[in-house]
């Protein structure tokens, strides 16, 4: 697609990938995406902000040269540094050698080795810093962790333009750039809900300082990294109560404390529900369920894991190791939200026993508060096994108390 006039002297010059079905190895696209690249042209200086994915240079260079030479650049920004947007930088750095590059302090240490270069002529910019391209400035605007912790959002105040890379952006590709121009406004809203589960989930109060910030410019346009641009009036106050909604803090009254577990013969299961008892006693008023991960959904499985205050979990060991479910389930788990969650790992073994210490190693791996070296019950629990349960139980669930 052909450069595009987002308005007076600010052109987008991205690149399109209709046909992306995995982004980052983890997300899944119905609608490719689009790497969203701009212009700002002053009376005397030219920024460009953001580059593109390495493998879409020759689109992204053509689409800059219908505005402008290349060389001709003063200054490249880089809102952030992953490379979807940094991976054309090195080669564009040798088309237009005279360019300075803006970053914020991590995001010049990331570029030196995403470009592999250490003389890189890197300016790092600090939140509120201004630069001046004539008859327009660019205001720099801390961002951290949305969703990387170089990130930061570029502020053109004559233009009430945010240019704010991934933060309300979308893998969603039409070949127009405005959101008064999308087709299916259906599979539009998917996939923004999507990007926003999948980027941004693990960064809530991240989200909530960075809208805070955007709300306080005078903003009329916001133009992400990736998907279409959000204009006032059409998708940019929707799209914000909608990242306003989902990074709201929930208040929960009660503590959860899902208890998840395989058992291929019923022993590791009796042994979950005298954990649970063990629980309920130390902890009366919080929500403490048995799941069979066999039994369940993985979606909800994956959501009580994340959503969770403590979980306890529970696999036999076959063949030395835990059952390929709860790896699966472990697979799922937030590493961002695991870190200090209180957790418990059990299971009943035939000859070794070693899954209940892999287990335990993983949730360490995953910085979780793992609760002493977990169960372990040969074959099938006796009375006292049982009791033991009932009472390790109870050790965990006055930890979680603690901790609370
Ligand atoms: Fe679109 Fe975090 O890169």
């Amino acid at each position: 697609m052909a450069a595009v006039c987002m308005g007076e002297g600010i052109h987008w010059v991205g690149a399109l990938n209709p046909n992306m079905r995995i982004f980052d190895v983890v997300m899944k696209t119905d609608n490719g995406t689009s790497y969203n690249a701009y212009l700002v042209r002053g009376q005397d200086k030219t920024a460009l902000i953001d580059t593109c994915h390495g493998a879409f240079y020759d689109a992204f260079i053509e689409n800059i040269r219908q505005v402008c030479p290349v060389d001709s650049i003063d200054y490249i920004i880089m809102n952030h540094c992953e490379p979807d947007h940094s991976g054309a930088l090195a080669r564009l750095l040798e088309a237009c050698p005279g360019a300075k590059l803006l970053a914020t302090q991590a995001g010049a240490l990331y570029l030196k080795n995403i470009t592999n270069r250490e003389d890189l002529p890197i300016q790092r910019v600090k939140d509120g810093e201004e630069i001046d391209l004539g008859g327009k400035t660019l205001r720099f605007i801390a961002a951290p962790f949305l969703h990387w912790p170089d990130s930061m959002f570029t502020y053109c105040p004559q233009a009430r333009t945010a240019f704010t890379c991934d933060f309300l952006g979308s893998h969603y590709c039409e070949p127009y750039m405005r959101d008064s121009d999308i087709a299916y406004p259906g599979a539009y809203q998917r996939a923004f809900k999507l990007y926003f589960d999948a980027i941004f989930g693990p960064f809530l109060p991240y989200v909530r300082a960075g809208l805070g910030k955007l709300k306080a410019l005078d903003v009329d346009t916001v133009c992400p990294s990736h998907g279409p641009v959000l204009h006032r009036g059409c998708q940019l106050e929707n799209a914000m109560e909608a990242y306003a909604q989902w990074s709201a803090e929930q208040k929960r009254g009660q503590l959860f404390v899902p208890i998840f577990y395989c058992s291929a013969y019923g022993n590791t299961a009796r042994l979950a529900q005298a954990i649970a008892g063990g629980i309920r006693q130390a902890l009366p008023d919080a929500d403490v369920q048995c799941l069979d991960i066999n039994d369940n959904d993985g979606a909800r499985l994956a959501a009580a894991i994340n959503t969770c205050d403590a979980f306890a979990i529970g696999t036999p060991t076959i063949n030395a190791d835990a059952v390929a479910p709860v790896w699966q389930l472990l697979a799922q788990v937030d590493a961002i939200h695991a870190r200090k969650k209180p957790v418990l790992a059990f299971g009943s073994y035939g000859w070794s026993g070693e899954a209940v210490g892999n287990i335990c190693a993983r949730l360490s791996g995953l910085k979780c508060a793992v609760f002493g070296e977990g169960l372990k019950v040969c074959f099938v629990p006796s009375e006292q096994d049982i009791q033991r349960a009932g009472e390790t139980g109870y050790a965990f669930g006055q930890a979680i108390a603690a901790g609370k």
